[in-house]
């Protein structure tokens, strides 16, 4: 039966009918108790989603969805690591990767929680080694920068992490990210380096991504500029790969290569190796110390039932909204700087996990599977978009995420962060109605006329629902819950719509096509094998480079 036709999905189609009258407002005006009945805590966190477009019924009804869909019998799949990635016949097993020391299992002949340990031994040896300054370069100077070469989930997760986490930074070296294959990215990134004190870290789980190894060859070559000796590369150089064969091809040695196994997939992969560059940034006992927080989310998740389980329950109000209120985007709202690379980094475990139309057993799906992740800090992105999530057409559920406390006491400056994360989650529930509007132009004692002409331009519609995330502060355990609660979103959501959330084919068609052009560009002919925009672009570029 399509999911669409589910006796679950049909209760919740009718349900929208009876309650898409129904004012946020009233939901509050009749319930004293909204807030403590609609939020959840687990460890430090605290989810209150107390404002969205639900009453007891509607989670009783998305919580069957859940149910009938088999989220809880998927999810023991994924941690038992049965191939679920069926279309690359793979497990997908990020859990395990932080899961205590004693946690062992059987996959495929090998002792997964053996591996796991063995791989951060290896890191743990190796970040007291520069970070104690025993490691040398090749001039007998300490490492004082990493340079971390990697693209998609090789670079948006750690490059995130080091950044929402720089109150905590060790101190002894700094990180830098390299990823866009735009010379500019690399070109600017070492420009400030020495190359006697920096050590890359080339991160790619394949081995063979463009972006990566070109960055990667680029890196090399100013390295030799400056160090001249093929042999000081390996002091200088270290690889974090599935894929020991091209790392040597390289010319990495293998004892500098960190592994991990394809069934960490890329967008999933902060935990493992790909942490390198997060470890040596943090140390290693704070790295440690994310794993932690993520796995105390994984217990979460497997053990609270649906109705309080916080990725359950923001993975089911993404689907009421994106399925039943048609709303095509999900905004994020991290309440702290420190978090601005998060919503990128939700882009790509969001809408490359989810972004797809066919099911599991081939067929088209009929409903959207999941939203355009967007979103910048407050209060930056008040005086930005908000316009649009409070007086727009659009309908665009929105996550706030924010610290009690804050890392940079200054004067008052949280206060005022505070007040405007809540006076916006309670702008957009409340929105402001004629009469309010009205009763505030007559008191500044505007003419009826202009009243009459202002008022609908000051109206809010409200009913406008937010999830409000908070921590009591933003460190490497509770950040670690934080990426884990969104990817058991993702999973849960991907279940119910029925997709493979692990696999990513999408991207390999562009890929394809720009393997085929290069040497168009770089060739003797003008390109005449594409459709006339292709060829006349390929050919308006081979005139300019001449
Ligand atoms: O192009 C998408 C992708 O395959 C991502 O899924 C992945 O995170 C990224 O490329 C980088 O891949 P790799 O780590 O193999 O270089």
């Amino acid at each position: 039966m399509s999911l669409q036709n589910s006796p679950a999905w049909k209760a919740l189609a009718s349900h929208k009918q009876e309650i898409e009258g129904l004012h946020m407002r009233e939901l509050f005006a009749a319930d004293a108790e909204r807030f403590e009945r609609f939020s959840v805590r687990t460890g430090d966190m605290l989810l209150d989603y107390s404002k969205n477009r639900a009453t007891e019924k509607t989670i009783e009804l998305l919580t069957a969805l859940a149910k009938d869909a088999g989220v809880a019998e998927y999810r023991e799949k994924m941690f038992a690591g049965d191939k679920i990635n069926f279309t690359e016949q793979r497990a997908v097993l990020h859990t395990a990767l932080r899961q205590p020391e004693s946690f062992r299992m059987q996959l495929d002949g090998q002792t997964v929680g053996c591996d796991i340990r063995e791989v951060l031994a290896q890191m743990k040896h190796f970040c007291e080694r520069i970070l104690s300054g025993e490691w040398k370069g090749y001039s007998g100077k300490a490492i004082t920068d990493v340079v971390n070469i990697g693209i998609g989930g090789s670079d948006l997760g750690p490059y995130m992490v080091t950044e929402a986490l720089r109150p905590f930074a060790h101190g002894k070296v700094n990180v830098h990210f390299v990823s866009n294959i735009d010379g500019t990215h690399i070109v600017e990134a070492l420009r400030p380096l020495n190359a006697d004190t920096t050590l890359f870290i080339i991160a790619s789980k394949t081995f063979t991504t463009q972006e990566t190894l070109t960055n990667a060859h680029t890196a090399r070559r100013w390295f030799l500029d400056k160090a001249v000796d093929e042999s000081f590369i390996a002091r200088h150089f270290v690889a974090v790969s599935t894929n020991r064969e091209k790392v040597e091809d390289f010319g990495i040695d293998s004892r500098n290569m960190f592994r991990f196994w394809d069934w960490v997939g890329g967008r999933y992969s902060l935990w493992s190796s790909i942490g390198l560059s997060i470890a040596l940034y943090i140390g290693f006992e704070k790295f440690a110390g994310l794993l932690a927080g993520a796995h105390a989310m994984d217990e979460h998740f497997l053990s609270a039932p649906y109705e309080k389980s916080i990725p359950v329950l923001l993975a089911l109000f993404g689907i009421w909204y994106n399925n039943f209120f048609d709303a095509h985007s999900h905004a994020v709202i991290p309440y702290d700087q420190y978090l601005h690379r998060l919503p990128a980094y939700l882009q790509q475990l969001d809408m490359e996990s989810n972004g797809k139309r066919i099911d599991r057993d081939g067929n088209r799906v009929g409903y959207a599977t999941g939203p355009v992740i967007w979103g910048e800090p407050g209060t930056n992105s008040q005086h930005a978009f908000f316009q649009l999530l409070h007086q727009g057409p659009n309908f665009i559920p929105a996550d706030f995420i924010v610290s009690l406390k804050s890392q940079n006491p200054a004067g008052e400056h949280h206060d005022i962060l505070l007040a405007n994360c809540f006076a916006q989650t309670e702008a957009l529930m409340c929105g402001k109605t004629a009469e309010e509007a009205e009763k505030e132009l007559r008191e500044a004692g505007m003419p009826e006329e202009r009243i009459a002409e202002l008022l609908p331009h000051k109206l809010f519609p409200g009913n406008r629902p937010t999830n409000t995330i908070v921590f009591s502060e933003i460190n490497p355990f509770n950040l670690g819950s934080l990426i884990a609660m969104y990817e058991h979103k993702v999973f849960v959501q991907g279940v119910i719509w029925g997709i493979n959330s692990f696999d990513q084919w999408g991207v390999e068609l562009g890929k394809q096509l720009a393997k085929a052009i290069l040497p168009e560009i770089q060739g003797g002919q003008d390109a005449v094998s594409h459709d006339s925009s292709t060829n006349g672009l390929v050919n308006l570029y081979r005139s300019a480079r001449g």
